[in-house]
Formats: C-alpha cells, sequence, structure tokens
C-alpha cells in the first residue's frame, strides 16, 4: 500500500475508543485523522482530557490529537473514508446510519444494527464471506456498517467456529465478566468491589441471537451471565451437545488446525489456543498474544457422557471490540481493495 487509509474514531474517550487510539498509533494500512467524544471534550488535547485506563502506557503519538465535533463536512475535509464507533448503543443508533449515508465506511461495536438482515456481524476468522452483505446496503454507491458481535458471543464464536464440522445441537454457556465491559465510569465501586452481580441486561439475549447468526448454526443455546471484579476479560464457561462422538483430542486438533484462516495484520497466527494447565485461563492473561489481546485462549477441556466442556478467556475491549472491529476494516480493505 502505497498510502495510509484515513480513519475517524467516534467515542475515542471510552473504554472501546481507548483500545482504537492504542491500535491505530501504529498501525501499517491505518492513520488516525479525527477522533470525536461527547460535546464537553471538543477542543482539548487527548491526553489532558481522557481517563486512562488502559494497562499500559499512552503512545506518544495520541497525546496531542484534537478531539473534534462529530461533523460530516469536516471528517470528509480532513480525508477520513473508515469510521470506527465506539459510541454507545442509543447515540449510534442515529449516527451511524446517518454516516453510511454520508459515504463513510463504519466498523461498529454499537448494538444497534446488529440485527438487520443487510449488516453483517463479522468475524473474518469465521464468516469474511458475510463482508458482500454491505452491497446489500447500497456500497461502492454508498457507505455502509458492519458490526462485530458482543464481546461475549466473540469468544465463543471463535472458539466454536472449528467445532461447526461435528453439529453443534446445544450450547450452555456461563460468563465471568470484567467490569471494563460495562464502559468507564461504568458500574459503581460500591455495587462491584468484593461482589458480583448475576445480571447484565439483554446480554444473555445477545448470545443467543447473535451466535446463530454469526456462525449459521441453530442450536439450543442457555446463557446466564455474571459481572465480576476483575478489569479485563471475560471467562466463559461452555458445554457442548455435539451431533457426533468425538473425544477432546479431536477439539485439541480443531483449534491447532485453525491457523492462519484470516491472513490480516491484526490476526494472529493461532487465534484459539489452548492450555493444558489445570489453571488455565485466568482474565490476568487478557493482554498476552500477538498482538496483544487478539488471542481467545482455552482450557479445562473435558468429557462427560457424550457433552464436550471447557472454559475461555476472550479480551473484551480488544478482541471483542476495537481489535475486532479493525480487524473487520482490515478485512474490507483485503476483500474490496480501497487503494
Ligand atoms: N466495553 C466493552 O467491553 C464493549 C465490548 C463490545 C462492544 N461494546 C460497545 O461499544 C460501545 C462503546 O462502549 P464503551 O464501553 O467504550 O463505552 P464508554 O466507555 O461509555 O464510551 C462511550 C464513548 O462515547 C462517547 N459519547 C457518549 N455520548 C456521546 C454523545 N452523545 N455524542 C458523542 N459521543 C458520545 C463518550 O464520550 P465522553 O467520554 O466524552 O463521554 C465515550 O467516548 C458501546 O456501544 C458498547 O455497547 C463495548
Amino acid at each position: 500500500m502505497d498510502k495510509k487509509i484515513k480513519v475517524a474514531v467516534m467515542g475515542a474517550t471510552g473504554a472501546v475508543g481507548q483500545v482504537f487510539m492504542w491500535m491505530l498509533a501504529d498501525h501499517p494500512w491505518f492513520e488516525l485523522a479525527y477522533a470525536t467524544a461527547s460535546a464537553s471534550r471538543v477542543g482539548l488535547k487527548y491526553a489532558s482530557t481522557v481517563h486512562w485506563v488502559m494497562p499500559f502506557e499512552m503512545p506518544s503519538v495520541i497525546r496531542d490529537v484534537e478531539v473534534k465535533e462529530f461533523n460530516f463536512a469536516a471528517m470528509k475535509e480532513a480525508g477520513v473514508q473508515i469510521v470506527f464507533s465506539a459510541l454507545p448503543a442509543e447515540v449510534a443508533r442515529e449516527a451511524e446510519p446517518q454516516l453510511r449515508d454520508n459515504g463513510f465506511y463504519v466498523f461498529s461495536n454499537a448494538a444497534s444494527m446488529r440485527y438487520d438482515s443487510n449488516v453483517p456481524i463479522l468475524i473474518p476468522e469465521t464468516n469474511v464471506d458475510q463482508l458482500d452483505l454491505i452491497k446489500d446496503q447500497g456500497y461502492p454507491k454508498t457507505g455502509f456498517v458492519v458490526t462485530n458481535a458482543n464481546c461475549v458471543t466473540t469468544g465463543l464464536a471463535m472458539a466454536l467456529a472449528p467445532l461447526r464440522k461435528f453439529g453443534i445441537k446445544g450450547i450452555t454457556v456461563h460468563s465471568y465478566q470484567s467490569v471494563s465491559g460495562a464502559g468507564y465510569p461504568g458500574l459503581s465501586s460500591f455495587d462491584i468491589t468484593d461482589n458480583c452481580i448475576p445480571f447484565i441486561k439483554g446480554e444473555e439475549e445477545k448470545i443467543e441471537k447473535e451466535i446463530k447468526k454469526i456462525l449459521s448454526i441453530d442450536p439450543e443455546v442457555y446463557a446466564y451471565t455474571v459481572r465480576v471484579p476483575v478489569m479485563f476479560g471475560h471467562l466463559e464457561a461452555v458445554w457442548l451437545d455435539l451431533e457426533q462422538d468425538v473425544e477432546v483430542e479431536d477439539i485439541i486438533d480443531s483449534w491447532a488446525n485453525f491457523k492462519e484462516v484470516a491472513d490480516l495484520p491484526s490476526t494472529p497466527v493461532l487465534p484459539v489456543e489452548y492450555g493444558a494447565d489445570n489453571t488455565f485461563p485466568q482474565p490476568k492473561y487478557a493482554f498476552w498474544g500477538n498482538p496483544k489481546g487478539m488471542v481467545v485462549y482455552t482450557g479445562r477441556l473435558k468429557k462427560k457422557h457424550k457433552k464436550i466442556g471447557f472454559l475461555l478467556l476472550v479480551n473484551n475491549i480488544v478482541k471483542g471490540a476495537a481489535g475486532g472491529s479493525i480487524q473487520n476494516a482490515e478485512a474490507f480493505v483485503k476483500r474490496f481493495g480501497l487503494i
């Protein structure tokens, strides 16, 4: 590529927006040209206004980025083609169709357009062909919106994609979800410190709907989702009912062979890594891997009667949000050739 594609981040100061800013600071294909937050921050330098929650230092190149207002003309003037949205769903519901109508290629983390029939919920390793749905939205004559899945569903879809061949009849999943999943400032420390909250609004319904749309399967899904006092990374305990009677070795082989499935800058060589140690995986490994936070880790694999059980760890704000969106934009650039 001779020159980088100019991109914008909407909601750059939130938990997901910060991951976008960090990952785009040094991206081989994309260059940050525009960043927005809510109106009170417009005109301020990024480092002076953001409450940086990432577990490593802010890259120096984003410190002086000016927070701008949401303005189509100014974004066009800045050369923006791709827009990464880390907006709350209620704001995205209004903003994203307008961005699409104004010719921008929108990659969104919000749930507001996920269930539209012509909007893909994309995970390049699992369903890259779904990208063709952007033509039903009018591309290349217009812009489009591509979404990524809810963060819990992303981890689940990654672990299950290579197991589809065994026939997935039923999924039971119980999640242990970190506080960063609720954004910043998110939950009150009074509610979550030394505590677990056994309800996350809308989450269980999202898992059921999204796993079916992403993997084109129709299993029975039983989910419980629980918020736990952990900063980053969602753990999920999964039990599967499979049509075929498989052994744990078949599952390990399937994950090990699920490699180089999407040759993109933000895709790990081995996107689902299994660890046999009984204490693996743990949320403290959420930023492991290359690129950091993009690998889904599995462990505690067992078979009881015909059911297969395991645990998985997904970094909710990287693979489960901003990193997944960046990977989706890379998949689009590669498939449709933007330059
Ligand atoms: N956190 C996760 O793990 C995760 C995972 C997957 C998907 N998502 C989805 O990703 C989106 C962002 O989540 P988040 O956790 O990053 O939320 P967040 O921490 O609350 O951040 C929201 C961002 O949007 C900005 N914003 C809020 N209201 C606005 C308005 N009216 N106009 C313009 N900008 C506005 C905020 O700016 P200020 O800072 O100035 O208020 C902030 O930059 C949500 O749709 C969420 O459901 C989150």
